[in-house]
């Protein structure tokens, strides 16, 4: 086997761990949203998944700063409610980025400004770096990455970094901005994963 083909079998061995760990979490969303700032997970019903319809995310029990992860036609999606002082770290941080101001077509055009997001309270994204596609893990902890870090993502496998709207770090391996899905409002507490704003159900 090759190095290249090594790499794969083991990012793909990761995400076939992430998706066990939601299997074996799935219910817990209630119990670990009373700690900050444990993930959570929740998973779709098998017909649900399977057949890759949108995915509807209750956000009444996400506290500031937590992270909640479902599970969206195979792929994590991160809810991430952000906290003023956390989305005043965004502004700060343009000229360490690859793309500050989202050129690159990762994200709906709703989702194209600063904060990468319908409303700047709950950041939606893609849990997969787009280097190799291993998971990044959530660090809100300032200076707890690097002494200057504000927040962010840090991707295990190789090291890449994002900040806290899913924006990469110059001079790391990976060479895009965290995708971000379709999805909408379907009241301020209720969510749609897999349909684009505006779009009728
Ligand atoms: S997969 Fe290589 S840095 Fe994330």
């Amino acid at each position: 086997m090759t190095s290249k083909e090594n790499l794969e079998e083991k990012v793909d061995e990761e995400r076939r761990c992430f998706l066990r760990r939601a299997t074996a979490t799935v219910g817990g969303v209630g119990l670990a949203a009373s700690t900050l700032p444990f993930i959570s997970y929740w998973l779709p019903s098998t017909e649900t998944e399977a057949s890759g319809n949108p995915v509807q995310v209750d956000l009444t029990p996400l506290q500031p700063t937590q992270q909640l992860t479902i599970v969206w036609r195979g792929r994590p999606i991160w809810v991430i409610r952000r906290t003023p002082e956390m989305l005043a770290t965004l502004p700060k941080l343009n000229d360490d980025l690859r793309d500050p101001f989202s050129n690159e077509d990762q994200q709906p055009p709703y989702a194209k400004n600063l904060y990468r997001s319908i409303k700047p309270e709950f950041f939606v994204a893609v849990g997969i770096c787009t280097h190799l596609g291993c998971i990044p893990t959530y660090r809100p902890d300032v200076g707890g990455v690097s002494p200057s870090w504000l927040g962010g993502f840090y991707c295990p496998c190789h090291g890449s970094l994002y900040d806290l709207a899913g924006r990469v770090y110059k001079g790391v391996p990976a060479p895009k901005n965290l995708e971000i899905p379709p999805y909408d409002y379907l009241s301020d507490n209720m969510i749609i994963v897999g349909v684009d704003q505006g779009q009728k159900t």
